[in-house]
């Protein structure tokens, strides 16, 4: 296998191959900074020995961000991380940009904006044990893990409903912190309108999830402004910036659609996503008719989810989410069922 562009050779984001050739597991020569341990925990190699560190992400979603950072990103925008949590995505983006040889050196510096409250509160489930998270912070862990190229990375720790962008072009949105409507709208409306068209790519990482359907909201009613490039397990959806968005349009909050509207974008991202995809969003539809109230709805559609094995072992089959997606929704149909009972008496 060969993990070497030319010179100044950019890859084919349409063509999957352009990160499939970084998956550690699958080619032990990958340049990626990464080896998969245990589903979820990585170690990392850093100047100052083997980091163990978690990711939500898999291995195929951190391999794509090391091949867009690596052999895509020409320097022409920022590449912003949102949700960075430990930070072995920003890790992933840096290590590529050291490996970058379409930008010159000298434009690398501080174009990785690395964005998460750093917070170990809500988080504690997943917090990992160390000598300094006592104090509730992860952002010591930030630190070491991405220590050797820091001169490529801006580290925004903070709530991003209280921070901006300002207008500077985005080349790579990794989104991961879309999690609410007013979230959703934070995104959306400071960072689509600086995408460039033709360019940028945009991961969403709750997209083939159930909790976060304002993400397949989002990308079904800019459908004519991206193309869709990819769906890849764990979770992301991967798009192209075809056209632009202005900053009024980006203005408009998603989140105050008539639930009529919700729901047909929702129907038209199902209707055009891989079949194992559309089990997985036919869910997060489940889970949007819940909170609309629509219990009975809900419970007809979930009836319908297969969760049939259609491509073993490929990045493209997500019927182990759809599976895991049914297990979570079925606390929020008991908690429905209850509240309506209760609402009965
Ligand atoms: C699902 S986790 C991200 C997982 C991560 N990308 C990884 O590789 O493991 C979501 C992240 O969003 C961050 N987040 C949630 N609300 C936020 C807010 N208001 N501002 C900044 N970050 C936020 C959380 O701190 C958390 O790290």
């Amino acid at each position: 296998m060969s993990t070497a562009l030319d010179e100044n050779e950019r890859c084919d984001v349409r063509d999957p191959g352009y990160w499939t050739r970084y998956v550690p597991f699958n080619h032990p020569s990958s340049p990626a900074p990464f080896v998969e341990t245990v589903f979820q925990r990585y170690d990392v190699k850093t100047s100052a020995g083997t980091v163990a560190i978690r990711s939500m992400l898999t291995s195929y979603e951190l391999s794509i961000l090391f091949a867009l950072a690596k052999d895509y990103w020409t320097g022409a925008g920022e590449i912003v991380d949102l949700g960075c949590l430990y930070g072995l995505t920003t890790r992933c983006f840096a290590e590529g940009l050291s490996l970058n040889t379409i930008a010159d050196d000298s434009a690398k510096a501080k174009r990785i904006y690395a964005f998460d409250l750093f917070l170990a509160e809500n988080y504690e489930w997943w917090t990992q044990a160390s000598r300094t998270v006592h104090a509730g912070s992860w952002f010591s862990e930030f630190i070491d893990l991405n220590l050797d190229h820091m001169p490529f990375i801006a580290p925004c720790p903070g709530d991003l409903l209280k921070m901006s962008w300002g207008d500077k072009p985005i080349e790579i949105l990794m989104i991961d912190a879309a999690k609410s409507w007013e979230l959703n709208h934070w995104v959306v409306s400071r960072m689509f309108p600086h995408l460039i068209p033709g360019q940028s790519i945009v991961v969403q990482q709750d997209y083939v999830h159930l909790a976060e359907y304002w993400c397949a909201i989002t990308m079904e009613y800019y459908h004519d402004r991206f193309e869709t490039l990819d769906f890849v397990y764990g979770a992301s959806g991967v798009f192209r910036s075809i056209e632009p968005i202005s900053a009024a349009e980006a203005a408009f909050d998603l989140g105050s659609l008539e639930d009529s509207e919700k729901k047909a974008l929702m129907d038209r991202a199902i209707a055009k996503a891989p079949p194992s995809v559309a089990e997985v969003l036919k869910v997060a539809k489940a889970k949007m008719l819940i909170d609309m109230g629509e219990l009975a709805e809900a419970k007809r559609l979930l009836a319908s989810v297969s969760t049939k094995v259609l491509n073993e072992n490929s990045p493209g089959d997500f019927s182990g989410i759809a599976a895991g997606c049914l297990v979570k929704i079925a606390v929020d149909v008991a908690r429905a069922e209850q509240a309506e009972a209760a609402g009965r008496h």
